[in-house]
């Protein structure tokens, strides 16, 4: 009870008789506060994505009403705020190229208003990560409510997932398989009710990894969006918030190096997306926590992928979290995480899968049945991606994962989509297709294009799957034998830039090899021939990020926004 008493933040703000305090308080009121909750219990902000042009997050302001009703119960004040939102299937160029502008957003705001802790409440791709660099750079107590997925998509009377369906009825349609029809009419039956993706695609992906890093409440992950229990879990995650303040239970004492080594972990048993890589990386950064590419392999590359969902298995999110969600999960892969890593609950995270039960061991593998053996994310090294690049094996086809051919390729996305659909391309289904210019200065923002269509004449003869090498990235709901986040990229003078059509290219993805077959003397001298393309973005948010942003390798964070400030502020504002 002593530890009550402690000063907290918000009495900077609220707690003075001067005129500071004055307009603080009397401002606030004129939304109906009474004088009592300004008497120096904890202030939470909730951090909302909420936002119509966010389709996965609309409902957050449904959530946020339950959180409030855990802080008033515990004695806190609840004080929800917007920052920006990024809707993954709505923005254009691509929605992490704003990623660093929402941990901008988030950041600034955690510190500049008189709050105690912070609730995030995010959910489709860019606001988990962009959420979580924002506030470990300030540093409050934090914890996450994730939007959750949508319930299973359903056509046809079968389950259709978000995503992963898309591109395959694309393809069908561009092979003459699927009526341009049924493909409208396929589109109102995958999306039927508010959430995120429900493949593990990012979201999934990045709700998964946060509750394997303790910084959600158990069963955070998989609990679809409109599920009565989501609204509990907001409603506890309000009361533990304000426990968090009185215990002064701050994100980087979550954020340690077990806890990311544990999201690693699980990311390979979910079969999560690739994507997951560079936010870990960026969010590592902030925390000031040593994480590095190859940790992913380290950590990661030998864990079998036991959840059989979309686009590595068959199954949807709403599936898994029947089964029993993340805490059966780990429960099933105990042996490999760290079980003594804090949480936001201050309990060893071994707590959240102590009792756990699987209740379908076909959407749950038991680890004598995985769905891939060793399945996490592969660091890919050689003359073509000195600083690395990653391929995900369990969304990949076997037979291709050591593959040598000539290349194919595109000098630009533009010169991609006027070619793919030419019948006199010269490729075969041995043919590697490269794609340069799509990495984060050059798309710019690192688009999700990595997984590049097969070209129709090859799609036409039954081809599905052939190895495609670029500098983006790919959505977490993709699959193919894809190798992305070259690094450096074409655009920063990678040796990308340099692959000429007919280029021999060799892939050893289980070796972790990515090698254009070409002498050194002959890299060398195309090397030295390369010119810079021109920077087309000479102001605003654009130029600021193409002249300051990381390689991918590094998290594509703004270079300047790297590490933490605390969340101290200096001066009053009058
Ligand atoms: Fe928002 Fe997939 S588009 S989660
Ligand atoms: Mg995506």
């Amino acid at each position: 009870m002593s530890e009550k008493k402690k000063e907290l933040r918000s009495r900077h703000w609220y707690g003075g008789t001067h005129k500071d305090g004055f307009i603080h308080r009397s401002w606030m009121k004129n939304q109906g506060f009474p004088d009592h909750v300004f008497d120096g219990r904890p202030i939470i902000g909730i951090c909302n994505t909420w936002s119509e042009l966010t389709p996965c997050n609309s409902h957050l302001r449904i959530l946020a009403e339950g959180v409030k009703r855990g802080v008033w119960e515990a004695g806190g004040f609840p004080v929800e705020f917007p920052v920006s939102s990024l809707g993954e299937t709505q923005m254009r160029p691509t929605a992490m190229l704003f990623r660093n502008l929402l941990a901008m957003d988030v950041e600034e705001a955690i510190r500049a208003y008189g709050i105690d802790g912070v609730v995030l409440l995010g959910g489709c791709d860019k606001t988990t990560p962009g959420q979580l660099m924002g506030a470990a750079s300030v540093d409050l107590p934090t914890i996450v409510v994730s939007s959750g997925p949508m319930l299973n998509g359903k056509w046809k009377g079968k389950d259709i997932g978000s995503g992963t369906d898309v591109w395959k009825f694309s393809e069908a349609v561009r092979a003459g398989e699927m009526s341009l029809q049924e493909f409208m009419a396929a589109e109102s039956g995958m999306s039927r009710s508010p959430g995120v993706c429900m493949t593990m695609g990012t979201a999934t992906t990045m709700a998964s990894v946060v509750e394997a890093m303790g910084l959600s409440l158990p069963t955070n992950a998989a609990l679809p969006a409109v599920d009565a229990r989501r609204m509990a879990l907001s409603h506890m995650t309000g009361k533990r918030i304000v426990e968090m303040v009185h215990e002064d239970l701050r994100l980087s004492k979550i954020l340690t190096r077990k806890n990311f080594e544990n999201g690693i972990i699980a990311n390979a048993a979910v079969g999560g997306s690739t994507n997951a890589v560079v936010h870990m990386l960026a969010i590592a950064g902030r925390a000031g926590v040593d994480l590095c590419l190859e940790d992913f392999d380290r950590v990661g590359g030998q864990v079998p992928c036991i959840v059989n969902c979309m686009p590595s298995g068959k199954y949807l999110i709403e599936d898994l979290a029947y089964a029993g969600g993340l805490p059966a999960v780990m429960n099933r892969i105990q042996h490999l995480l760290h079980a003594d890593a804090p949480t936001v609950v201050g309990v060893p995270i071994a707590k959240y899968w102590e009792g756990a039960e699987v209740y379908n061991d076909d959407v749950i593998r038991p680890l004598d049945n995985p769905l891939r053996a060793a399945a996490g994310i592969r660091v890919l090294k050689g003359n073509l991606a000195p600083n690395g690049a990653v391929i995900k094996p369990s969304a990949a086809s076997e037979h291709l994962l050591s593959h040598e051919g000539p290349a194919y390729v595109f000098e630009t996305i533009e010169d991609l989509k006027a070619k793919i659909d030419d019948p006199d391309l010269p490729v075969t289904e041995d043919t590697i297709l490269v794609l340069k210019g799509c990495g984060p200065k050059g798309y710019p923002g690192m688009a999700e294009v990595g997984n590049m269509p097969i070209p129709r004449r090859l799609v036409e003869k039954g081809v599905r799957d052939m190895v495609r090498i670029s500098d983006a990235r790919m959505s977490g709901t993709a699959f193919g034998t894809v190798v992305l986040h070259v690094s450096p990229e074409a655009n920063a003078g990678g040796p990308l830039a340099i692959v000429k059509t007919g280029d021999r290219i060799r892939l050893d993805a289980m070796k972790g090899e990515l090698n254009l077959l070409i002498s050194e003397e002959e890299l060398a001298a195309r090397m030295a021939a390369w010119q810079p393309p021109e920077m087309k973005w000479q102001r605003g948010y654009y130029k600021l990020y193409h002249d300051t942003v990381l390689q991918a390798d590094k998290g594509a964070d703004l270079d300047f926004l790297v590490g933490k400030s605390g969340d101290e502020v200096l001066r009053e504002s009058h």
